[in-house]
């Protein structure tokens, strides 16, 4: 982990509201998918916290960040931000998801906008021949990542609540089947969506499989991204554990998903 400058190289609409944004920073280790980085904003009266921030891999020193409107002032900054711009990170931080050699179908599974982490992941495994389905749900097509920012060699099955694309009704109603297909399935999302991902689990594969669901857990307050604060401690089947140290990304079979 380290920290330094990012200088920010390009930035992109890929549809309305939703951006991204490329950045360079030569001395960063490079990051995993799920890794990620404590970002400094500018407005240290309203932003005197770092934001995490989840990079997406790129060539060559680079990195995306994928932007949304967001209400957290810190994260309107980022995304004001413009070419030549300079943020200041620390990083990369946590584990990321794994992907091991043994993997031929892959399954990423989502019911935010926030699926930075997934698209990492995504690149990752196309680049080692591995199949991808990628399966996302929300409210309405406009919270949906764009369609046609994806490669064509990706799977996407939509699930929208208004039914203004894809199957109406909640993502999970697609699982059974691709749970069934995957060997190893990676969410980014809600703690409802993980809780109904390890009943499915169950049911499809007939027990819970360690090392099999994944999910990137960014709901505990990440402040000091280095294990000092404890502000992040969840609790799984061995005990409580940090995200920002032994996370963000955990087995979902271990993690306890209780409130
Ligand atoms: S963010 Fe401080 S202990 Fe995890």
């Amino acid at each position: 982990m380290i920290q330094t400058q990012a200088t920010v190289v390009e930035k992109a609409t890929i549809a309305p509201a939703w951006w991204r944004l490329t950045l360079t920073a030569p001395e960063l280790p490079p990051p995993l998918p799920g890794q990620f980085l404590l970002l400094r904003c500018a407005d240290r009266y309203r932003c005197y916290l770092r934001r995490p921030v989840f990079p997406i891999p790129a060539n060559q020193n680079h990195f995306n960040l994928l932007l949304r409107p967001d209400p957290d002032p810190g994260l309107a900054w980022l995304s004001a931000r413009q070419p030549g711009d300079t943020l200041d990170v620390m990083g990369p931080l946590g584990n990321g998801f794994p992907l091991p050699k043994s993997v031929r179908h892959l399954l990423l599974v989502s019911d935010t906008p926030d699926i930075g982490p997934l698209l990492g992941q995504m690149e990752r495994a196309i680049a080692v021949g591995v199949a991808v389905t990628l399966a996302l749900g929300a409210s309405r097509v406009s919270r949906l990542y764009p369609v046609a920012a994806l490669p064509p060699v990706v799977e996407f099955q939509a699930a929208t609540l208004d039914g203004s694309l894809g199957y109406r009704g909640p993502v999970a109603d697609l699982l059974p089947d691709l749970l069934r297909w995957a060997d190893l399935t990676c969410a980014a999302g809600s703690l409802t969506l993980y809780r109904t991902l390890r009943r499915q689990l169950e049911q499809a594969r007939l027990r819970a499989e360690a090392d099999f669901l994944y999910g990137l857990n960014a709901e505990p307050l990440m402040a000091c991204g280095v294990g000092a604060c404890l502000s992040c401690t969840v609790n799984t089947d061995t005990g409580p554990r940090l995200a920002c140290v032994d996370g963000p990304v955990f087995d979902l079979v271990k993690l306890n998903l209780e409130l």
